[in-house]
């Protein structure tokens, strides 16, 4: 997101945007409080167990990630499956929901599905100019169907027309959207039709709320959040009015499940929550491989507590807090490291801060890997609840616990339980607050947190895990039968 140059400072808001803001407030104080009460499905359900549970898949209000699915191959029954992704990754770039859909769908495809992809045409290299190409030789699925046109630019209507023209060759079973790729006037006449969200109006809300408090009294709001507030809750009504259109509903976090049900009103049978999953080849437990890190990128011997920060480094994801809270911490703890991995506009402020600050730029995926194992806790100081950061399971599933800013999605579905780590209000005096309960914990408890993080990431976010569940709501899309759940 960019912060442009502010041009008005904050006390000259013209009365519009004033009423705005008031009706911002009352409309989500009331949503922040429900969201903040949890569930009975969510109290229940702390344990890392797989939930013994049955009944129709439909009406579960929990994640489908704590069941446990057949993941026989073949599949109790193979489908042809559309997916419409406005891109489809061509390298490892990772992050974002194409990325999403390129993981869950070649895991569909390696189960043996026929999985044809509507997407734009690609950014790099490869610049095909018809369809049926296919992505991957060794397999005959997913076939990609780059639509005519310029790199990059998503025309859903030329990905629909080639869609109909292979579904009157061979009728799909399942669509899947990801986010409005449909847009929801096609959607509203497919009844077989998946919709996976990543981030919902009334979560951007909510961020900007966050957002601002965050902001340094004397520095003015910027024209372009300024701008971004006023369209707000006329885009929250507008999706409430339009996300009925499409058949079912895949919220990627407990809460944004809860919200599609209590305040979007689209009927419960028709609200999934699936959890996006990380890949289990690239993230493990190895503390050798951990400790040869450390050492390359110059950790200190006497490190008593590492702490640990991926990502960009932008405002919204609460680097200006981390950076004021560790100038602090750093002052009362000088054996306490942060590594920061990731690049961006704060970057050479983390520098700034001196010897116990690592700065290591953007790392690729095995770079990734080794840096999580090299860390004793894993910070993540988002100001941003849309969807659900994958570095939080990457680090879970690494063996680490966790530090991050309260949100009902990261309460509801990462930290479960106080074991796996401390949530603090997004800022300073909490995030150093809690900073300093981490220190003062010491390495020994937060490894044994640490082990717990990673049996109950394993369990529930694993890209295994995540295909499993879509798949099962696929077939339970095809054939009711499938929706029983014992
Ligand atoms: C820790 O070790 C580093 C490098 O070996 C040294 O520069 C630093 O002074 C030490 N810190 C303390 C607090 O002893
Ligand atoms: C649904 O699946 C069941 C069990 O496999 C089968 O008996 C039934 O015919 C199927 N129904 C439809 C409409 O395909």
């Amino acid at each position: 997101m960019a912060f442009n140059k502010p041009k008005k400072p904050l006390f000259s808001l013209n009365s519009s945007l004033c009423t705005t803001l008031f009706f911002i407030v009352l409309f989500t104080i009331p949503i922040l409080l429900l969201l903040h009460t949890p569930t009975n499905s969510i109290c229940t359900t702390t344990s890392s167990k797989i939930k013994s549970w049955s009944g129709d898949l439909r009406d579960a209000e929990f994640s489908w990630n704590r069941l446990k699915f057949n993941d026989k191959n073949p599949p109790l029954k193979t489908l042809k499956i559309a997916v419409f992704s406005r891109k489809w990754p061509m390298s490892a770039t990772p992050g974002g929901m194409e990325r999403h859909a390129y993981t869950l769908h070649m895991a569909m495809a390696s189960r043996g599905h026929q999985v044809h992809v509507f997407t734009s045409p690609p950014m790099e290299h490869v610049t095909p100019t018809t369809s049926h190409m296919i992505d991957d030789s060794s397999q005959s699925s997913p076939i990609i169907h780059w639509h005519e046109g310029e790199a990059g630019r998503w025309r859903y209507n030329k990905a629909w027309e080639q869609y109909q023209e292979e579904n009157e060759r061979e009728p799909f079973d399942v669509i899947h959207s990801e986010s409005v790729a449909l847009p929801h006037h096609v959607a509203l006449s497919l009844p077989n039709l998946v919709v996976s969200w990543h981030g919902i109006a009334l979560e951007s809300v909510q961020s900007s709320i966050f957002q601002d408090l965050a902001r340094n009294p004397n520095e003015p709001m910027s024209s372009s959040f300024n701008q971004g507030l006023q369209g707000m809750i006329p885009k929250v009504l507008n999706e409430i009015r339009f996300f009925h259109n499409y058949a079912h509903h895949v919220a990627i976090s407990d809460s944004c499940g809860e919200m599609l049900r209590d305040v979007y009103q689209i009927p419960r049978k028709r609200v999934h929550v699936i959890v996006n999953g990380v890949d289990e080849k690239d993230f493990c437990e190895d503390s050798r491989l951990g400790h040869d890190f450390g050492s390359n990128i110059g950790l200190p011997q006497n490190a008593t507590i590492v702490l640990g920060v991926a990502g960009r480094l932008v405002k919204d994801k609460g680097h200006p807090l981390l950076h004021a809270a560790f100038s602090q911490l750093k002052e009362k703890y000088p054996n306490v490291y942060l590594i920061v991995a990731g690049s961006g506009p704060w970057l050479q402020r983390y520098k700034d801060l001196g010897p116990q600050v690592i700065v290591l730029g953007s790392m690729n995926p095995s770079e990734l890997k080794a840096f999580y194992n090299s860390i004793d806790i894993f910070v993540n100081p988002t100001l941003r609840p849309q969807g659900l950061d994958l570095t939080l399971m990457e680090a879970m599933i690494s063996g680490k616990p966790i530090m991050a800013s309260r949100f009902p999605s990261i309460k509801g579905t990462i930290v479960v339980n106080d074991e796996y780590g401390f949530m603090f209000t997004p800022n300073v005096e909490s995030l150093v607050e809690a900073l300093e309960r981490v220190v003062e914990e010491g390495r020994g408890k937060l490894a044994r947190r640490g082990k717990a993080c990673r049996e109950y990431a394993s369990s529930m976010f694993t890209a295994k895990k995540m295909a499993l569940a879509y798949e099962r709501l696929f077939l339970c899309i095809k054939n009711e039968t499938f929706c029983t759940y014992h």
